[in-house]
């Protein structure tokens, strides 16, 4: 009996002294909590963004972009604000761009990597927001003169796009006003191009981008109306019609003679159903 209880004794100790060796310790912040070696990392962040400014180097993209992405006069736009999307696309598809301008070379994976293009990415969002343009959060108005902008140029209506950005300085405030005056200031140094790409970079993360052409025009045709300005909405009605077809054209011709009648109450509701049930937040 007496050996027995010596022995479990003994034993006790040695699992002990075993648990104690392989067991958790004590001092359980101690324990080693790495993954093993085996399974790949990732790159810190830090580490990511600095080898991806040297390859941005390496690769001869600030030739054309600036030794920080600054953007060079002539040569190619400023880097900050891009997201990966737009930065795969234009290295492994770049824009063709009118002849005389600068065209960006294409950069087969065979030149330049996935793993590389990464961090370049990782650099490139370590620059920040664009410069004067940040994602735009103004009002669903705001939104609507912006995108009708874009739209206005990418058909080469520079005067509609003019007209709308006028509207925005002349009623919105601080930043918005701002970020259209400067885009303005492109439009008028004929900086076509830029101007477009200044309110593609505004709108990326806008909401309301579901929106049709003639949605947007409701809105703002909408928005005239809750300030009373009916010779605004008109304006509006009639850019709406201008751009729609079939029935929704019939509708909305409707209601330009309605509004013209004075039923600007009517047409109201009309056009927040025309814009899908719920008001959207002006
Ligand atoms: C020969 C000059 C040149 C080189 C080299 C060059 N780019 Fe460009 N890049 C341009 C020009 C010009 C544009 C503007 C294209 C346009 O107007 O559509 C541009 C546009 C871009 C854009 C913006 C695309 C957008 O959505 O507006 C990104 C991002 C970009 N380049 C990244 C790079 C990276 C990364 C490299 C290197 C791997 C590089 N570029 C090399 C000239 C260059």
């Amino acid at each position: 009996m007496k050996k027995r209880a010596r022995f479990l004794g003994l034993s006790l100790i040695l699992i002990g002294l075993m648990l104690a060796a392989c067991g958790p310790s004590p001092t359980p912040t101690a324990m080693p909590t790495a993954t093993p070696a085996v399974s790949p990392t990732p790159l810190p962040a830090e580490v990511m963004v600095v080898q991806g400014q040297t390859i941005y180097e390496t690769a001869g993209c600030a030739s054309c972009h600036g030794q920080d992405g600054e953007g060079l006069d002539g040569l190619g736009p400023a880097l900050a604000g891009h997201s990966r999307a737009a930065v795969f696309q234009q290295v492994r598809d770049p824009r063709q761009v009118p002849e005389g301008d600068v065209q960006m070379p294409a950069y087969g994976s065979d030149q330049l990597s996935d793993e590389d293009l990464e961090k370049i990415v990782a650099w490139i969002e370590s620059l920040g927001p664009p410069m004067g343009a940040g994602p735009f959060v103004g009002s669903m108005t705001e939104t609507a003169h912006l995108r009708l902008a874009l739209i206005s140029l990418q058909a080469e209506g520079v005067d509609d796009a003019v007209a709308h950005l006028e509207d925005l300085v002349a009623t919105a405030e601080g930043e918005t006003r701002e970020q259209a005056q400067s885009i303005l200031d492109l439009l008028e140094q004929g900086e076509l191009h830029d101007a477009e790409h200044e309110l593609e970079i505004m709108l990326a993360e806008a909401e309301g981008g579901d929106l049709t052409e003639v949605q947007l025009h409701i809105v703002l045709a909408l928005n005239a109306l809750q300030g009373h300005n009916d010779e605004d909405a008109v304006r509006h009605i009639e850019n709406a019609v201008g751009v729609a077809s079939g029935g929704e054209k019939v509708q909305l011709e409707a209601l330009l003679e309605d509004l013209r009648a004075g039923e600007a109450h009517d047409v109201e509701h009309e056009l927040e159903r025309l814009l899908g049930e719920e008001p959207h937040e002006l």
